[in-house]
């Protein structure tokens, strides 16, 4: 008889829920997207969507209906009615199936959504948060936003341990990739500076916003990654990422950067990204 136990309860396997069968567990099998909304309304939708739409082809998930998933997103996101601001969080697997590498050719795609209250980053936004680095021990294909998290994770239970908000990857050539959940960016000699899109980052939608909002403020642009010890002596360090868009820096791996306190870059690339909210 095939069996399966879950936690203590033993069943034969054909009773089994195929949640518990599903390749996103197995084998981090899946992409996934993170969007909110403000005041209500969902911010940068075709963005995400373009997206996770890019990091479905990517990892060769084909057999999917985007337009669906985007009329289920809205319509779960609506049917919340959690205002002002929200989180939701969407994830595609390649399917459930018995335990193989290589997925059954019939394989049906899972879907999975939660949409929750977007936690308070007011203290983050006003006081500056505390970073440390961590090594970047991901995969080559860091622009996929797959399920694959373990690296991330472990770097952010670092940072937490270290009474940081935040873990700061540096890759094997000495080189700051990214944060483990967010982008991040430095205001050297007046520049905003930060990592080139390539396979080692995301392509992170705030970065986006942000590059427009430096634009807008005449604040020039130098996608060229920092090293620990530049970021240490910058005018300025920001984290961008979907749930706080533009998070002031305040320490360093320890040093405290440029007042100690949210420098006026900053705040006026906050600002100005207010008006595309
Ligand atoms: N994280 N880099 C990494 C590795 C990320 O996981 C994220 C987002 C970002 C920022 O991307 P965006 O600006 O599109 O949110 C950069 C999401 C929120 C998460 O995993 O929860």
């Amino acid at each position: 008889m095939q069996l399966a136990m879950v936690q203590d309860r033993v069943m034969p396997l054909e009773q089994l829920d195929a949640a518990h069968l599903d390749r996103g567990l197995f084998f981090g099998d899946g992409v996934y997207e993170v969007m909110r909304s403000y005041n209500g309304r969902l911010f940068a939708f075709d963005d995400h969507m373009e997206r996770f739409a890019r990091s479905l082809k990517a990892i060769e998930i084909t057999n999917v209906d985007l337009a669906d998933i985007r009329h289920k997103v809205a319509e779960c996101f609506e049917k919340a009615a959690i205002k002002p601001d929200a989180r939701v969080y969407f994830h595609i697997t390649r399917g459930s199936g018995s335990r193989s590498h290589a997925p059954g050719a019939e394989m049906k795609p899972n879907f999975f959504l939660t949409v929750q209250p977007l936690p308070d980053a007011t203290s983050q936004k006003t006081n500056g948060i505390k970073v440390c680095t961590y090594p970047d021990q991901r995969w080559k294909r860091c622009d996929i936003k797959s399920l694959n998290l373990l690296p991330n994770v472990l770097a952010t239970m670092h940072a937490k341990r270290k009474g940081c908000e935040e873990a700061i990857l540096v890759d094997d050539s000495g080189c700051i990739t990214e944060g483990s959940s967010s982008a991040f960016f430095g205001i050297v000699n007046g520049r905003l500076r930060t990592t080139p899109l390539g396979p080692n980052i995301l392509p992170s939608v705030t970065r986006k916003y942000i590059f427009m909002c430096a634009e807008a403020i005449g604040l020039p642009i130098e996608e060229r990654s920092l090293t620990p010890s530049e970021a240490k002596k910058a005018q300025e360090l920001i984290m961008g990422v979907t749930t706080r868009d533009v998070v002031p820096i305040v320490e360093f791996d320890g040093v405290r950067i440029g007042e100690g306190k949210p420098g006026s870059w900053t705040r006026k690339l906050e600002k100005q990204f207010q008006t595309y909210v």
